[in-house]
């Protein structure tokens, strides 16, 4: 019998993985001043155990002022190796790979954390970055107004995120993802509704992209050039008929798409909206998929994941079997189920690897 594409093991340069179920980036807002706890070690080593091909750890700040809460993971300084080293070799005993989001806020770096909210006079959030300033950039009300980067600023960020790139290396992961979506700062840049520069970081969609390009290009020269590198995108702000004025789209995602690919990164992970309040997500199973399609039939030789209620594992199959994507990553399904690759393999008629101490449980 034929394997099922969902646990036919993925390669891509050295990193391979036994299946095609990546655990998306999950914030926990768990974090203490950026380092993660044995709850990251239990709640990402769990995901190895249950037999997940990649897991890749939450978005994580390359520096302090672009954690979305202050319970956010941070990756902005040698100290916060440890932790994740002891995580990756974890995982890594699994048979499991990790990657780890290496991320900045932007404009949305002033929330409030869910569990427990001091007023936010009593923390950190005092100094909100984004491409453009003012009151009228707020993300919402309860958010700090931004502040504008100055380029040589905006320089400073790019370091900074090829610095966490050379701290991924020394933990011991497999990949990196750059987060660039969801109306964290470098969708900020991308988006002409946040991104009201007149310099060479605005205007053309050439301009728009510069940042998340500069990014890359930091982040490919710190990380070993064996090891593949992930961009999440936003594909859409979600907004036409909602907002007058352009905003960002899949037209333009599939361009950036191509340089990015040409500037070395080897997976899209293709998400969308999160950076206009006033979005309108129509949100049903798989209701993503149709971006990533995109991206795929249109720039040949980069790989794609999917996300977005992606809920089995037939589900699941068909995107890989009708060429929508070459990789499936869930997020909400894997805090409801830890099982999630267990019983997609069980609906997919197929015998997944799964961790020894656990084989017992399959009888
Ligand atoms: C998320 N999501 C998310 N996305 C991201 O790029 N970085 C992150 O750190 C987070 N954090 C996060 C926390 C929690 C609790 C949830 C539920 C979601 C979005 C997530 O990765 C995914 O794109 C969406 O949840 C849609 O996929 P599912 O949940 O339908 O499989």
């Amino acid at each position: 019998d034929k394997i099922p594409l969902l646990f036919q093991p993925f390669q891509v340069k050295d990193l391979t993985l036994a299946n095609r179920v990546v655990v998306a980036p999950m914030c926990m807002y768990s974090a203490k001043d950026g380092f993660m706890t044995n709850f990251h070690l239990a709640h990402l080593g769990s995901f190895a155990i249950h037999g997940a091909g990649l897991v890749i750890a939450e978005a994580s700040a390359v520096e302090p002022r672009g954690r979305i809460s202050p319970q956010d993971v941070g990756i902005w300084s040698d100290d916060h190796i440890h932790k994740l080293k002891e995580i990756a070799d974890f995982i890594h005993s699994q048979g499991s790979k990790m990657g780890i989001q290496l991320a900045h806020a932007g404009r949305k770096a002033s929330m409030d954390p869910p569990y427990s909210a001091p007023p936010k006079s009593e923390y950190w959030a005092d100094d909100v970055v984004a491409p453009s300033g003012g009151e009228a950039l707020k993300w919402d009300e309860n958010f700090l107004a931004p502040r504008e980067l100055s380029v040589e600023e905006i320089h400073q960020v790019i370091k900074a995120f090829g610095a966490a790139a050379v701290r991924a290396t020394k933990a011991g992961l497999d990949t990196v993802e750059i987060h660039g979506a969801h109306g964290y700062l470098i969708h900020n840049f991308l988006s002409p509704v946040t991104n009201k520069r007149t310099d060479s970081y605005g205007g053309s969609l050439e301009n728009r992209a510069r940042f998340l390009l500069e990014v890359i290009k930091e982040v490919r020269e710190n990380f070993p050039k064996e090891k593949p590198i992930f961009v999440r995108v936003s594909a859409s702000d979600l907004v036409e008929d909602v907002i007058d004025g352009p905003s960002w789209d899949i037209e333009q995602t599939v361009k950036v798409a191509k340089w990015a690919k040409d500037a070395g990164v080897d997976v899209f992970h293709v998400s969308s909206g999160g950076n206009v309040a006033q979005q309108k997500i129509n949100a049903f199973p798989g209701y993503q998929v149709p971006f990533a399609e995109r991206v795929k039939k249109e720039v040949p030789g980069l790989y794609v994941a999917a996300v977005g209620i992606i809920t089995s594992g037939q589900q699941a199959e068909e995107v890989l079997a009708q060429e929508k994507a070459d990789l499936i990553a869930v997020a909400r399904g894997f805090l409801r189920d830890p099982h999630f690759v267990l019983n997609a393999a069980k609906e997919l008629n197929v015998k997944a690897k799964y961790s020894q101490q656990y084989e017992r449980g399959r009888r």
